[in-house]
């Protein structure tokens, strides 16, 4: 039954949907509606590819603040108010998903109940109203969290939560009786999280926002006339590559916020090391600018929002009510208008999401291009940077950052993904950090200490941002207050470390730069102010009281699991209550609250002496306490009755309780204060003027100590935000203590060397080896075999052939991590490494099909390829494997050697390149700046052979694939006409080869 009906409701719903619009319209996805209205614009999902817009996709409609829904509705069925708000909601806020507070429970109603019912593992029930039945899902409030992780973050939805609000008189007249409103409070995307406890702690939530330059339709920016077809296919005309455009992007959840200008040639490669969350587009431009960005995001599986930007002022001083500090005058013109614009958009979206809800966000860090090394996104992937190709399986092993990664907090681990993912390009910046890995290295103790305090460190990075949205609760601040005192160890250690008596006598180079470097770090911490925070939250917090309230809060969760069972058993259609199981229906019984003594359930989260007030009212409240015993035990002899209680009931309000009942009778009769109320066989309970009036007053002293706690917590709050600048700052250099210390731990694990920078344009790698192929291999009880690099301005190229298998790959990418752990300030896994700063790293390696976008294996390949030659500057180092084996051997070859003039004469950067093509190195043998490497097999008597993966000077034109072919377990049969193949190769011309092919096919 509930079937037709549902289906009925749901024509209904859509077919008045559709009556509002002239016809049911396909949208180009990739192109931005005019008609979009300045909130909650329609969602392209990057990861989608339909071309038709789905119903709940169709753009919205703009509601006017004095509209009235219910009359609206007249003509509709009369559902109950609270499902016609919800109704109302759902509609307003089209593109998310609803989630309505009624009581305890976060409820979701009609086709949204249906479609994210079983989603979310929520049985969804019919709810009988007069209209019919409504589809019906809903989980207790206290699981918001865990329904919006998956809401949110698994299934990428947006979420509008609406809270309930006590009405007024009026507005309880108004709304047909009900106690209470319901107002969309937020809505929440998944780059707009705050505090929600399923974030990932050891990454960024970052929000990103583009704004490209020209969007606005200056005379520079191509119209649509002039498309070029490239960008059909997602690569970029040259005309456009240097095209600027501003990145705004932040965190919520720390506060953090920066702004950069790139250019479109670089967009991707930034937005894969940024990884945001999702990302604001203003969609205001329709111009090939706007077509190229959301091509390239789609491709790279972005979720992209459009956004109108409404404020009028688009400049940097109106984004100070966001910001904790303001941005100094005389850096504000620092800020291209790129970036000034995408900081605007990124806010106004911000505050659109948060519908009011006040945040600080510290004020932007402007990065330049110029300070990093740029990591292009191919080598990101590529080379593993952040996470493996097959992330989600391994949760990440074999990533770099997973393999260097040692660090024992939240926010230290969000740095160092930040640095892996930015190599710094300053002498100075990479040095400074390699000075404290030396110092943290050689000083076991002392770095032991260090990790030691961070590890009783909480994240005090987001812990600051809760509060300055005015969230942190009582937990938080004993977080802030263990994190202030391990803070206050760390300064001592460090201290005791550079004072002079623990210094030996002599101190060489080395050691007075690693000294600097505690040095720096020590005079950035500042204690004073959040000293004083911490003795404040000492003398205020009850810890005890706090640790009580939290068990209490589990007793009251477990009852409203016990009342969630109630509400389906009661709202739920005949058949829903049918099919709850029998297990559910005991529990429910087992977990029927049982009338308490309120004086047990009192706990109180601060101390008494946390103000004068506070103290005052507690001594009231003991005072009427003793009052309470007083009363308990004259009453008790009045009565003659030893059993007597006072107690309070939600139902009877003030009682005496008395066990026997019949004991008491006629004393009760007596006293002329006694009012029966509940008599059973066994017990008696009746209200007593003196216990009521005593009761009220008990209650009215919690109360005002309540309200005093508040006030008082409030206090606690302010003052927390005004250390924020001070425990940021602090907490930063916690988390490079962290990555100091967490670099020093691989080191003498891996015994890794200490790599020198310098300006020049050579890299000098000595026993290099590749950190994650190492770990892998030893795994395997196998060892690896390290092999020098020595490319730079005397043999700029170096070309490699070898045998499969034999470690060409392994080669090219263990030096270019190589190149970024030494600039990120890692010691790295060599003997000796000298490297010249690398501006950018440039990887193309393995095939990648992008069939989806219209690009086959050979295309991705020459797309990631004119990236290298259009990009690559004397400073860069390329990794190239196998370029042009996705074609003919001699289409292969002739780009293979393009690719390689290209290189050595126009880009003259340091490049390694593997490859079959023999034929190569024969081609470029005047090339003077370009050396041949080879790896081996080494061939031993009875047919068995091995690798050598040691890199010689020289060519090498055997490939030795069968071998290969054969360890991958190719049948042995094939492995023979392979072989004869071959031979008739070797020996002859190709073409007797293609006659002898129907001897070899019959044999
Ligand atoms: N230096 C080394 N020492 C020990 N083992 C190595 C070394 N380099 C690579 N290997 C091992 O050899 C395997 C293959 O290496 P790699 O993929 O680099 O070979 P390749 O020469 O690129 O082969 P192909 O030509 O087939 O691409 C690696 O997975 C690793 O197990
Ligand atoms: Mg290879």
């Amino acid at each position: 039954m509930s079937n037709v009906a549902l289906s009925t409701i749901r024509q209904r719903f859509h077919l008045r949907w559709l009556s509002r619009r002239p016809s049911r319209r396909t949208f180009d996805r990739r192109r931005p509606c005019p008609r979009l209205l300045p909130q909650f614009q329609t969602q392209w999902r990057g990861a989608k590819t339909r071309a038709t817009v789905k119903f709940s996709e169709l753009p919205q409609r703009e509601i006017g603040a004095g509209e009235n829904f219910l009359e609206e509705e007249e003509v509709g069925p009369a559902y109950p108010t609270v499902i016609l708000q919800a109704r109302n909601n759902m509609r307003k806020y089209e593109n998310c998903v609803l989630l309505t507070r009624v009581g305890s429970f976060y409820e979701l109603y009609f086709n949204q109940a249906d479609k994210y019912g079983p989603l979310l593992n929520l049985k969804v029930a019919q709810k009988k109203t007069t209209a019919g039945p409504v589809p019906m899902a809903g989980f207790p409030f206290y699981q918001l969290d865990r329904f919006l992780k998956i809401l949110v973050q698994d299934l990428n939805e947006f979420v509008a939560i609406s809270e309930e609000f006590a009405n007024n008189a009026s507005g309880t007249v108004k709304s047909g009786g009900l106690l209470f409103d319901r107002k969309v409070t937020r809505t929440i995307t998944p780059g707009t999280l705050i505090d929600e406890k399923f974030m990932d702690p050891y990454e960024n939530n970052f929000l990103l926002a583009l704004h490209p330059m020209d969007s606005h339709g200056s005379p520079n920016a191509p119209s649509n006339e002039t498309i070029p077809a490239e960008l059909a296919t997602g690569s970029i005309p040259p005309a456009l590559i240097s095209k600027r455009i501003g990145l705004a992007w932040l965190d919520l959840s720390t506060g953090d916020f920066f702004t950069q200008t790139t250019t479109l040639g670089t967009l991707a490669s930034a937005a894969a090391r940024i990884g945001a969350r999702e990302i604001v587009l203003s969609g205001d431009g329709n111009d090939s600018m706007q077509q190229s960005i959301l091509d390239m995001l789609e491709q790279q599986r972005h979720l992209v929002t459009y956004h109108q930007n409404q404020l009028a002022d688009d400049s940097i001083s109106s984004w100070t009510l966001m910001l904790e500090t303001e941005v100094p005058t005389n850096t504000q013109s620092s800020f291209s208008s790129e970036e000034v614009a995408a900081g605007s958009l990124l806010l106004a979206y911000v505050k659109d999401r948060l519908q009011g809800l006040g945040i600080k966000l510290q004020p932007p860090v402007r990065r330049q291009d110029k300070e990093t090394m740029s990591i292009d996104k191919n080598s990101m992937r590529a080379l593993e940077v952040l996470r493996t190709s097959k992330e989600g399986l391994g949760g990440g092993k074999g990533s770099l950052l997973h393999t260097v990664r040692r660090t024992v907090t939240k926010s230290g681990t969000r740095l160092l993904r930040d640095w892996i993912a930015s190599p710094s390009m300053s002498l100075p910046v990479i040095n400074a950090r390699l000075d404290l890995v030396t110092q943290l290295r050689h000083d076991r103790a002392f770095r032991e200490d260090i990790t030691n305090l961070l590890r009783r460190t909480y994240d005090s990075q987001r812990l600051v941002q809760k509060f300055s949205m005015g969230r942190g609760d009582a937990d938080d601040l004993m977080s802030l207050l263990r994190t202030i005192e391990a803070t206050n160890g760390i300064a001592s250690t460090l201290e005791n470390r550079l004072s002079p008596s623990s210094t030996q006598p002599a101190l060489d180079e080395n050691d007075r730069n690693a000294r600097r470097s505690l040095q720096a770090l020590s005079s950035r911490l500042s204690l004073d102010g959040p000293n004083a925070l911490a003795a404040l939250i000492n003398a205020s917090v009850d810890e005890d009281g706090l640790m009580e309230s939290h068990r209490i809060e589990e007793t009251e969760n477990a009852d409203i699991v016990s009342l969630a069972q109630d509400v389906l058993q009661n709202e739920g259609s005949a058949e829903d209550q049918a099919a709850m199981s029998k297990v559910s229906k005991t529990k429910v019984k087992q977990k029927a609250s049982t009338e308490q003594d309120p004086e047990e359930q009192d706990t109180w989260i601060l101390r008494r002496s946390a103000s004068p007030i506070l103290e005052a009212l507690h001594q009231a409240l003991d005072g009427l306490r003793q009052d309470r015993v007083s009363l308990t035990s004259r009453l008790r002899d009045d009565l003659d009755a030893q059993s007597l209680t006072l107690r309070w009931t939600p139902g009877m309000g003030y009682i005496c309780h008395v066990k026997g009942a019949k004991d008491v009778a006629a004393s009760l009769k007596a006293s002329a204060a006694a009012r029966d109320v509940k008599t059973t066989k066994s017990t008696r309970a009746f209200h007593q003027s003196e216990w009521s009036s005593l009761g009220g007053k008990i209650d009215q002293a919690k109360q005002r100590i309540r309200a005093e706690e508040q006030r008082v917590f409030q206090q606690l709050r302010g003052q927390v935000v005004l250390n924020l600048v001070k425990l940021r700052l602090n907490a930063a250099v916690l988390d490079e203590l962290d990555i100091g210390c967490s670099f020093a731990i691989l080191a003498e694990e891996q015994g890794l060397v200490r790599p020198v920078l310098n300006l020049g344009l050579d890299h000098k790698i000595i026993g290099g080896r590749h950190p994650t192929v190492k770990l892998g291999l030893e795994e395997q009880g196998r060892a690896f075999v390290s092999n020098n690099c020595l490319i730079g301005e005397r043999e700029r190229i170096w070309l490699i052939t070898g045998p499969n298998m034999a470690g060409k790959s392994t080669f090219l990418r263990q030096n270019a991590l190589i190149s970024i752990l030494a600039q990120v300030g890692c010691f790295v896994p060599a003997e000796h490494a000298e490297i010249g700063l690398v501006d950018q790293i440039f990887t193309r390696v393995g095939s990648a099909d992008n069939l989806f976008r219209d690009q086959s294996t050979f295309m991705v390949e020459m797309m990631e390829t004119a990236a290298i030659l259009n990009q690559a500057t004397p400073q860069s180092f390329v990794i190239m494997d196998e370029i042009g084996r996705g074609t003919t051997p001699e289409d292969g070859i002739a780009v293979g050697f393009a690719c390689l003039h290209h290189l050595y004469h126009k880009n003259r950067c340091r490049t390694l390149f593997a490859t079959h093509f023999h034929a190569l190195a024969d081609m470029t043998k005047d090339f003077k700046h370009l050396a041949c490497y080879c790896t081996d097999v080494a061939e031993e008597n009875g047919g068995s052979f091995s690798f050598v993966h040691r890199l010689r000077k020289g060519v090498n034109r055997s490939s030795h694939a069968l071998k290969v072919a054969r360890l991958a377990g190719i049948p042995e049969a094939a492995i023979e006409t392979a072989r004869t193949v071959l031979e008739s190769f070797t020996a002859q011309s190709p073409e007797s080869v293609e006659r002898a092919l129907p001897q070899i096919a019959k044999a």
